[in-house]
């Protein structure tokens, strides 16, 4: 089921830039660690992190997934149906910076998982610490930008923002945080209980 959700998001013309199967296993695990039953996910595409995550939080949690591109909403919603988690993952058609005011009311939430435009970590990152429980779990995709990060000779804003970011995680004294260093890097932060 998960390999077959992640191919056919290319086929159906959605770029291939899911997560791996080990960074997917991480998110789960990740989920399961703050026995998530509220997560959001901003940067849906075809759905195939969204199933892995699901399958990591209590059975009764409910996963929202926001999504800019309408088309890439309807391949995440035909997979999450195939995947029979249509009725725990919510996928909000929008910007997520609009979206996201409108979900604190839900809030707090377990585990937030960002891998959205890279110019936007550094508020989606102030959002979910402001949304966040207390031993919540934030997961964050391209840590290592394709090894740009680290490239002092590249100083695009968007790389700027991700290190900034990065730099965010390692130094809050709120926070717990590492790199899973499979493919493009997950930064995670654990907020202190
Ligand atoms: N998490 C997915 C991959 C996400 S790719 C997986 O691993 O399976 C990034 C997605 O974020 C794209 O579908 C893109 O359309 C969406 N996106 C980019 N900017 C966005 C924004 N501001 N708000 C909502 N979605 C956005
Ligand atoms: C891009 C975005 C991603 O989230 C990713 O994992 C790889 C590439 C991109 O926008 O190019
Ligand atoms: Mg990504």
């Amino acid at each position: 089921m998960l390999r077959s959700i992640r191919e056919a998001i290319p086929k159906r013309g959605l770029p291939a830039i899911a997560v791996r199967p080990e960074e997917g296993r991480f998110l789960q695990a990740l989920a399961a660690a703050c026995q998530a039953r509220l997560a959001v996910e901003i940067g849906t595409l075809g759905g195939y992190s969204a199933v892995w995550i699901a399958r990591g939080m209590l059975a009764d949690g409910r996963l929202i997934t926001l999504e800019r591109e309408a088309a890439h909403a309807r391949v995440a919603e035909d997979h999450l149906q195939l995947a029979g988690l249509s009725d725990q993952v919510e996928v909000r058609v929008g910007n997520a910076h609009d979206l996201l005011p409108g979900l604190t009311e839900l809030g707090p939430f377990d585990f937030v998982f960002i891998d959205a435009e890279k110019q936007g970590y550094l508020d989606y990152l102030e959002w979910s610490l402001s949304n966040l429980r207390p031993g919540g779990i934030i997961a964050a995709h391209n840590a290592f930008r394709g090894g740009r990060v680290v490239d002092p000779d590249i100083t695009a804003d968007a790389l700027e923002i991700s290190r900034e970011f990065n730099r965010r995680l390692a130094n809050d004294p709120r926070l717990i945080a590492s790199v899973f260093p499979a493919g493009d890097g997950t930064a995670f932060a654990i907020l202190r209980a």
